[in-house]
């Protein structure tokens, strides 16, 4: 996260107020006509599918009731785990999961979570809560197996050994018969697991140990050297992928954390390697987090807006800095917690970062993914904070009741862009203007997937001003357009327990003539369509 010397205990201690503005209504007025130039001849990256990755910590109810509701419970569930929840995010394709946190992962100590009997220790960064343990190792990697998502371990380097890491690896991978690898056997699970990625600690240089970057760099190759993946399967294509802890925004102590690790990877040695290098940016605005998640209007719609763009800085200055040391992009920037950090709810316990989600989230949503895809030769893998019921979550569940959020729908929307190869988009994205912050008004992208089809993805920033895109295609013989739009009637409108569908897609028409393809965008509006060649 972006840093401005407040430290986490500070954020947690605020318990947040609601900023009361009052929104003027701006009549609707015909929409500017803004062109787009889309060239299918210059295909540029892979946009990879693991920039839709999701986060899910032991922090409030992301675990204990969003996933697990125990088998015994009268929430229908598959072993422990929600089928509502599991069925909302198979339709995701969510690419991976990191777990088990957070801040939560550098004093996770796995032996707890295995076996019949669990200890019971405490959650003393959310809430101080009991942690039961109940949700471990087989029933992370049994949800995974559920919706059909691969395994990102985040590895206790803050107040575990490299001995533990190592070990909890060995139970998780081992093939051959060990001690740990009977032991798995023992608990429910002979054949070795896959863990497709490897975090080596959280936020070191915060809540992860406030270690300096040369303290850090020094047990990242320790751990990088013992904690190993077994699994046959893994020891050739699907190795598994080593993400070293990176920078938490864009001044000099994070450049400087980047410029360390980099520099000493360039000229790494054989016992240790890293693939990516991770990245945390929350849109806050200011630390104690205090804007509000629902109950605004346009002027933290745009405050919020112009902070969460700040992501295309970040990425500049650290991939430019990987660009001296590794100029080839062996190592990804993986951003692996970001979204938005509002005020928690009145009424929620603050330690469990609860937030509503509102269109406003949405569109934040699409700008980050749009400028991963940008940068898809840097940027790939990512992952928003959090899955369910924690700050930008994709689900929100009470009891057995289960909600799907804006942002939900924007990841639903965006399936079809993972892994496919991005495609240039030229375009003048004209100004909106709310107070003294300019944002532009339009941000699109383009893909082309495997079947030839050609994605356009185009936002309407502005909440009062309808858009007229006209898109000329190159290289593409479009033949028909059809595509979805995610808008409502207000910057705040969010979807509730009791009205679950104020914020969902609707079809749009597209029209295609003489190459081109013209539709209208709805003010503060998200548009996916699809052109078939
Ligand atoms: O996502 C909530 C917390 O934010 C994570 O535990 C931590 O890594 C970051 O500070």
């Amino acid at each position: 996260m972006i840093s401005t010397g407040a430290s986490l205990s500070q954020r947690l201690l605020h318990v947040g107020f609601i900023l009361m503005v009052f929104a003027i209504a701006v009549p609707v007025v015909a929409g500017q006509k803004i062109e787009l130039s889309v060239d299918v001849s210059k295909a540029g990256a892979k946009i990879d599918r693991n920039i839709f990755g999701q986060f899910a910590e032991h922090l409030g109810h992301g675990i204990y009731e969003g996933i697990w509701v125990g088998p015994d419970s009268t929430i229908p569930n598959t072993r422990g785990i929600r089928n509502d929840v599991v069925a909302a995010l198979k339709a995701l394709k969510v690419p991976n999961v990191r777990w088990p946190g957070g801040c939560f992962a550098d004093e996770y100590h796995w032996r707890k979570g295995i076996g019949p009997q669990r200890a019971v220790s405490l959650n003393p960064n959310w809430g101080g809560v009991i942690e039961s343990n109940v949700f471990g190792t087989h029933e992370f990697m049994d949800f995974l197996d559920q919706i059909g998502s691969d395994a990102y371990i985040s590895i206790n380097v803050g107040s575990g050994t490299p001995q533990e890491a190592a070990e909890w690896l060995e139970y998780m991978t081992a093939a051959q018969p060990t001690t740990l690898a009977k032991e798995r056997a023992a608990n429910g699970h002979p054949a070795p697991y896959k863990v497709g990625y490897l975090g080596i600690g959280n936020e070191s240089w915060d809540c992860g140990g406030n270690m300096t970057p040369d303290y850090y760099l020094s047990q990242l190759k320790v751990y990088n050297r013992f904690v190993r993946n077994f699994n046959p399967a893994q020891q050739d294509k699907q190795r598994m992928l080593k993400i070293a802890v990176g920078p938490g925004g864009g001044g000099p102590e994070w450049t400087d954390w980047t410029e360390t690790v980099m520099k000493a990877w360039q000229h790494h040695h054989w016992s240790w390697d890293i693939d990516g290098l991770s990245m945390h940016f929350y849109t806050v605005v200011r630390w104690p987090a205090s804007f509000a998640s629902a109950g605004f209007g346009e002027t933290e719609y745009s405050q919020i807006l112009k902070s969460t763009l700040e992501m295309e800085d970040l990425v500049r200055t650290h991939s430019a800095i990987m660009d001296k040391y590794d100029p080839q992009k062996k190592v990804a920037v993986v951003v692996d917690e970001w979204g938005a950090w509002y005020a928690p709810l009145a009424g929620s316990n603050p330690g469990f970062l609860v937030q509503q989600n509102s269109l406003r989230d949405a569109i934040l949503a699409v700008l980050n993914l749009n400028i991963f895809a940008r940068h898809a030769d840097r940027v790939r893998m990512a992952n928003i904070a959090q899955m369910i019921n924690v700050l930008q979550a994709m689900i929100m569940t009470d009891k057995d009741k289960m909600v799907l959020t804006p942002t939900y729908y924007v990841f639903k929307m965006y399936v079809p862009f993972q892994d496919s190869t991005f495609v240039p988009v030229t375009f003048e994205p004209g100004t909106y203007t709310h107070g003294n912050i300019s944002l532009p008004r339009v941000d699109a992208i383009a893909a082309r997937d495997s079947a030839g089809r050609l994605w356009l993805e185009i936002t309407n920033l502005d909440p009062n001003q309808p858009v007229e895109i006209e898109a000329s295609l190159s290289g593409f013989v479009a033949r028909s357009a059809a595509g979805e739009t995610l808008t409502a009637p207000k910057v705040d409108s969010v979807n509730t327990f009791e009205v679950p569908n104020a914020v969902m897609p609707k079809s749009i028409t597209a029209k295609l003539q003489g190459g081109k393809l013209a539709l209208r965008l709805e003010p503060k509006s998200v548009t996916v369509i699809s052109v078939e060649p």
